[in-house]
């Protein structure tokens, strides 16, 4: 029996996802990889937290550990904010792994610069994770849509805000409570503002621009507005009117660069994203041959979430090696 070996960076809602994924999705992963994935470190950072369902020798809070494990292929990085995951991804990549981030800030601010590394070093890197959640927008974009022109895409791209903008309307919930319970579920960042104010949706835009225009917008001009000026009132006297609230994004090709906004639209029925309910994302892009492609799932979460980075590592099917499955775990247990 072979094995590809892999590590997890993250152990939270998302890391626990893709252990969970490894687990109960094993056959499949044989089949497309060739070798069972055995998973064979987890990096915390409090090493000190009860972890049911992970053996405890997996689990470390030193990086070396994770460097040092011979064979290693994939690492999944699901750890919060820049640093320390942006040297974590780079040191992997130099030690020639293939990574597979869910982290859109990190990714949002330095996806050019990893990838770039990556194809030196041979490698790659999944980003699927970082926009949509389990909606497979990234490789629908990157794939699926190369020789057509994307000249607009629009779209909900934060789960949470969704989630809150669809209990105030549905069950009158307060804007406290809903934003307790999408926390509750998993869907939060880690520092909710995050969503609540937009930017969580801004760093899922700079990315999906990237990808579809090759720049970013500059939205120094339109600026960045999420939902939390919205009241339980507002959201009722919409309903009452046959109308929706909707935390909008739009990017467009225009002759002076991609022109992009950011704010909570009042939606009628006619529109297309008008009945994206709960904690689904959708994106709508507009492309030459295609017209407009319509893509809608899960936003967030643990095993939507989890969905995309196991799906970016099936996609290395034929790019890694199969080993004898020695115990990398002795060298740091205990
Ligand atoms: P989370 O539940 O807060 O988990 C974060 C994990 O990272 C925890 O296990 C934490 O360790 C670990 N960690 C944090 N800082 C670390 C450090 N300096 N060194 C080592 N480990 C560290 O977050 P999450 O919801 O899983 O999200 C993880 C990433 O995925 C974030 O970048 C997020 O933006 C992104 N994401 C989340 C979702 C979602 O639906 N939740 C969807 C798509 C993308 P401890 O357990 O020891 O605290
Ligand atoms: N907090 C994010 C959201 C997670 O609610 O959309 C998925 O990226």
């Amino acid at each position: 029996m072979t094995v590809i070996k892999a590590a997890l960076l993250g152990f939270g809602t998302v890391g626990q996802g893709v252990y969970e994924a490894i687990q109960t999705h094993s056959e499949q992963l044989k089949k497309l990889l060739g070798a069972s994935v055995s998973v064979e470190a987890v990096l915390v950072k409090d090493i000190t937290k009860e972890r049911p369902g992970v053996p405890r020798e997996l689990l470390t809070d030193n990086f070396n550990d994770i460097l040092s494990i011979p064979d290693l292929q994939i690492v999944f990085e699901a750890i919060v904010g820049v640093e320390p995951a942006l040297g974590y991804l780079k040191q992997s990549i130099a030690k020639g792994c293939h990574i597979v981030t869910a982290n859109k800030v990190l990714f949002a601010q330095h996806g050019n610069s990893l990838q770039q590394e990556a194809s030196r070093k041979g490698v790659t890197v999944g980003f699927e994770a970082t926009t949509a959640g389990g909606a497979p927008v990234i490789r629908t974009i990157k794939e699926l849509l190369r020789v057509n022109k994307i000249s607009r895409i629009e779209g909900i791209l934060n789960g949470t805000s969704n989630y809150i903008l669809t209990l105030m309307r549905e069950e009158n919930y307060t804007f406290e409570a809903a934003l307790k319970l999408s926390q509750e579920k998993g869907y939060a960042e880690a520092d909710p503002e995050n969503d609540v104010e937009g930017y969580d949706a801004l760093n899922k835009l700079l990315i999906l621009s990237e990808l579809a225009f090759g720049e970013k917008p500059d939205l120094s001009v339109s600026g960045v507005e999420g939902i939390t000026r919205i009241t339980l009132e507002d959201i009722q006297k919409a309903k009452k009117a046959g109308q929706r609230y909707r935390h909008l994004v739009s990017a467009e090709m225009t002759e002076h660069g991609v022109a992009a906004s950011i704010k909570p639209v009042l939606l009628s029925e006619d529109h297309p994203l008008y009945s994206v309910d709960g904690v689904l994302n959708a994106v709508a892009i507009t492309a030459s041959l295609a017209g407009t492609v319509t893509i809608k799932g899960a936003g967030a979460g643990k095993l939507p979430t989890a969905s995309a980075m196991i799906e970016d590592a099936a996609a290395l099917s034929g790019k890694l090696q199969t080993v004898q499955p020695l115990s990398a775990r002795s060298l740091f247990a205990g």
